[in-house]
């Protein structure tokens, strides 16, 4: 078992009217000039923008808004941000949105601290030591950025897509209304549900299989998770399965599913060049990928995927077949991915087969150029990444 410290700083105000509290709360986090951040339409569609304008307002809280912030979050917008803050003497970054919305606010906050290109943080040549407070309100479950320590940013200049953790960007609160989530498409719903189950599923398959609870409670969210999108999928405005899913997303990814155990990372290492070069849609990339990988790495420690099999996909166990056991659970996943409207391979992915110079370019950035590896349970080098991209091509 390995030793941790789990951290989660994050206040979270869950419920249909957490949104009222986002004035106190940015005070009490010592906002007083805000950048209100946001993504495309939904949240000036649902009126939600509107109302934490007027919240703000309505409390003598001055404040600038910057939108735009696209899935896969570009770095130029971040930059954009950083100035308009740097101009404005901006204090405190609210991110209303999701993912993608909250990791641009956590660039920018991290821009603002720091003298050079942002884009050396993500790059790891220059480590924060301080940020602008974030905050969210969350209008889609999935990404988890919510309360982790994470960030995910696209360079346009090469399409590259890095991420950086660190604790400093852990924000101050979420604000989570189930609600705001009545409106997601189904595909943007199933495929934030897929996110959040991989992250879980990143630290569940791991040779360190001894923190029982971690794992008790890692098959619990994922269950629960596999019963709440269908009921979400069938009718949208269930209130109470959009709230399993909004709470499971985040504890999915901030650190509790983690506690005593390895984290693996190879597919989300690998979907980030699916997602950087083809801007598809995070959670589906992680659909595709998952499946090719599992079968690659099962015999790291077969009795996990076993276990995952029978406790997760309700496959009966086979005690004299355990790799066949493990292969049935992989399989359901699949189907469990295409009955939720995601794609297991590539070519349903960006609808084309991919090729093999795309692949092999894909592999060379996975692996920043021949120079590093990814996972844990089994650690890739670039030949493996290309088999495992060859694998899923469909
Ligand atoms: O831009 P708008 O119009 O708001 O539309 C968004 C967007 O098109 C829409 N949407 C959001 N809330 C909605 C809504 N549509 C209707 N009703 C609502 N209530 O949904 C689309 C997707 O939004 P996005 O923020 O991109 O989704 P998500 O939360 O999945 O974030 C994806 C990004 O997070 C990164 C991914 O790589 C990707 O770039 N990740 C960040 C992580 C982290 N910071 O810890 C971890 C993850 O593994 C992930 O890598
Ligand atoms: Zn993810």
């Amino acid at each position: 078992m390995k030793d941790f410290n789990y951290y989660a700083p994050t206040e979270v105000v869950f419920g249909e009217h957490s949104e009222e509290q986002v004035a106190r709360l940015v005070k009490k986090y010592g906002g007083t000039k805000v950048l209100v951040h946001y993504g495309g339409q939904s949240a000036v569609r649902s009126g939600l923008l509107d109302k934490v304008c007027e919240l703000l307002a309505s409390s003598n809280i001055a404040f600038i808004t910057l939108g735009g912030v696209v899935p896969n979050p570009r770095l130029s917008l971040a930059q954009k941000g950083i100035e308009m803050c740097h101009r404005e003497g901006v204090d405190f970054i609210l991110a209303v949105g999701g993912g993608s919305v909250i990791d641009s606010a956590k660039c920018i906050a991290y821009g603002v601290c720091y003298e050079g290109n942002v884009w050396d943080i993500y790059l790891g040549k220059a480590k924060p030591v301080k940020m602008l407070p974030v905050a969210s309100v969350l209008t889609i479950p999935a990404a988890g950025s919510e309360m982790s320590e994470s960030s995910v940013i696209t360079n346009e200049d090469g399409d590259i897509k890095l991420g950086y953790s660190n604790n400093l960007s852990r924000p101050k609160f979420a604000i989570m209304n189930p609600q705001r989530t009545f409106t997601l498409p189904p595909y943007q719903t199933a495929a934030g549900v897929t996110d959040m189950m991989m992250h879980t599923m990143e630290r569940y398959f791991t040779k360190d299989d001894d923190m029982d609870l971690t794992t008790d409670i890692a098959e619990a969210l994922l269950r629960r998770m596999k019963t709440a999108i269908f009921a979400v999928l069938k009718n949208p405005e269930d209130y109470r399965n959009r709230a399993q899913i909004m709470w499971g997303g985040s504890v999915m990814h901030n650190g509790l599913t983690g506690c005593g155990v390895s984290d693996d990372w190879a597919t989300h290492q690998l979907e980030h060049e699916l997602s950087g070069m083809f801007d598809v849609t995070h959670g589906a990339g992680l659909a595709v990928v998952w499946p090719s990988w599992a079968r690659y790495v099962m015999h790291e420690n077969l009795s996990r995927f076993v276990r995952f099999a029978v406790n997760v996909m309700d496959v009966p166990n086979d005690f004299t077949d355990p790799e066949g056991t493990a292969l049935l659970g992989i399989e359901a996943m699949e189907r469990f991915y295409h009955a939720i409207g995601m794609p297991i391979n590539i070519k349903e992915l960006i609808g084309r087969d991919i090729t093999d110079a795309e692949i092999k370019e894909m592999a060379r950035k996975c692996s920043r150029n021949y120079t590093a590896t990814c996972g844990c349970l089994k650690v890739l080098h670039a030949e493996d990444m290309e088999i495992i991209y060859q694998m899923a091509r469909g």
